[in-house]
């Protein structure tokens, strides 16, 4: 089957988060079953530098708009592991310093941005190659399944392509103005709740949930927990009346970048067999955070994270007095909303002798963090599928998480009775929870040989793609039978 992915992140060629880990390593894995899978993604700034003297597939696409028409280039940017790569250019609008936001917020074009994006995946398509069906990922490509459903309705191509979106995180949906339903040349009869609008806006990943023939996310856990007010970001009565269209898939990782026994970003390689490389990990990650001198028997708890509300990082300030007067060190790396950047350097002022935080995006810097540290904190108030906490369990790098979505799926809590367990969790949004659980953690770690016990439990778990590539694939099987009827 050929399935077209649309998205607007993808490892290698640029990232933001977890969406880019997923879109570079799932379409391999395709491949490998026997698909034919094209990656389509806009030719940002940071994908132009890499691609000086771009090879055009097709010189100009016209995208038209209400009152301009822009103009788009198909750049072939070549097979990787069978997959086939294009980058659709519009230098107007993504030859820019980011993906889709500068510290002044969001850029107010972005309706046109990924508009433009996904009308022009649809249009390259038409010339390359139109699949059965069209994958798309969170609201930057959502419009491609409204659309097809819509002013594509009657173009005969497409009638018998079906469209599968992921939703990866419903906080990002993508709502601008009303008005943005003319300026996408869609008739205001579209602009109803039971479409695209949502609560006054026009709300990309709402007309995606809406249109799309199938709805996957990223864990079990999230799939039911979208349904809910709590979680589902205001959408849950979509998930709800979708249900029976809907279904979690627990994200895979791809071992070739994420396994301390090839790792070539960290200071010496190990194996659940021979751990002693994870100590020089460890001295390796101390000397970088300037912390040199903490004593081998201080466990260090690690962070790497976007800094974002969901990250629950309010819990961890909460606690900072009480983790004060424990013995322990936290080395974190992150970047995001200016507020948590703000509170994370606050903390390491504060603590100059057990915190040092790096406020950065560094590849390198995040194995080293995953392969040096003794636990790892994700108090997410919630995670769609989280991919930290796994690579962490390959790293023998014992997770404390949170028990919501992805988080929950992946971490089982320890139990001394059974010997059974990868890390330890709590349920509740509340300070003294999270802190419990890090105690549960700090307590059995002076147990070395009870630890190395938990440490690998988790390096024996496996997430690969294989299973999860095999349920997409039959998603994919079922939304074209669908289509061919
Ligand atoms: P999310 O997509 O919500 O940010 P995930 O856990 O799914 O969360 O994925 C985050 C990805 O981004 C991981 O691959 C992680 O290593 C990476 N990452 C996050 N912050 C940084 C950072 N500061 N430097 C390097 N990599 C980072
Ligand atoms: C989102 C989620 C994260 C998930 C990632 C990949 O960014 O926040 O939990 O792992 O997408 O699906």
């Amino acid at each position: 089957m050929h399935i077209v992915f649309a998205s607007s992140e993808c490892v290698p060629f640029v990232k933001t988060g977890g969406l880019a880990d997923v879109v570079g390593a799932l379409p391999p894995e395709l491949v490998k079953l026997g698909h034919q899978v094209t990656v389509y993604l806009p030719f940002y700034r940071q994908i132009r530098m890499e691609f000086p003297e771009p090879n055009y597939k097709i010189r100009s696409i016209t995208i038209p708009f209400q009152f301009y028409n822009r103009f788009v280039g198909v750049v072939d940017g070549g097979k990787i592991d069978g997959v086939q790569f294009y980058f659709l250019e519009c230098p107007e609008l993504f030859d820019r310093e980011s993906l889709y936001a500068v510290p002044e917020g969001d850029y107010p074009d972005n309706w046109e941005r990924f508009g433009l994006f996904s009308r022009a995946v649809i249009e390259a398509s038409k010339q390359l190659g139109v699949p059965q069906v069209f994958h798309v990922h969170d609201w930057q490509s959502a419009m491609v399944s409204v659309y097809l459903r819509t002013l594509y309705y009657f173009d005969p191509v497409f009638q018998k392509a079906g469209t599968v979106i992921t939703i990866h995180n419903a906080a990002y949906q993508g709502r601008f103005d009303p008005q943005t339903t003319e300026r996408l040349l869609f008739p205001w009869d579209m602009f109803t709740p039971e479409k695209v609008e949502h609560y006054d806006s026009f709300n990309f990943l709402k007309g995606g949930l809406v249109y799309s023939d199938f709805l996957t996310t990223v864990s079990r856990k999230y799939a039911d927990e979208i349904k809910t007010p709590e979680f589902g970001e205001s959408l849950e009565g979509i998930f709800q009346t979708r249900a029976s269209d809907l279904s979690g898939i627990l994200n895979g990782v791809d071992y070739a970048m994420w396994n301390p026994a090839t790792d070539q970003h960290i200071a010496a390689q190990y194996t659940p067999e021979n751990l002693a490389g994870k100590t020089e990990c460890r001295m390796d990650l101390l000397r970088l955070f300037g912390l040199e001198e903490i004593a081998p028997t201080t466990p260090i708890l690690g962070i790497v994270s976007r800094f974002a509300t969901q990250k629950g990082f309010d819990l961890l300030s909460e606690i900072a007095p009480q983790l004060e007067k424990r013995d322990l060190v936290l080395l974190a790396i992150g970047t995001g909303e200016i507020y948590y950047e703000d509170f994370f350097r606050d903390l390491a002022e504060r603590y100059p002798r057990q915190v040092s935080v790096k406020i950065t995006y560094d590849e390198t810097l995040a194995h080293k963090v995953e392969a040096g540290s003794d636990i790892f904190l994700m108090p997410s108030r919630y995670e769609p599928c989280g991919l930290n906490q796994i690579y962490s369990l390959k790293y023998g790098t014992v997770p404390v998480v949170r028990a919501t979505g992805g988080l929950d799926d992946t971490i089982e809590e320890w139990d001394r009775k059974t010997g059974t367990g990868t890390g330890f969790k709590f349920d509740s949004l509340l300070p003294e929870d999270f802190l419990a659980a890090i105690d549960r953690a700090l307590t059995v770690f002076k147990d070395k040989k009870t630890w190395q016990k938990i440490m690998r439990n988790g390096m024996a778990k496996s997430h690969n793609w294989s299973g999860p590539a095999k349920e997409y694939s039959a998603i994919y099987e079922r939304v074209a039978k669908l289509r061919s009827k």
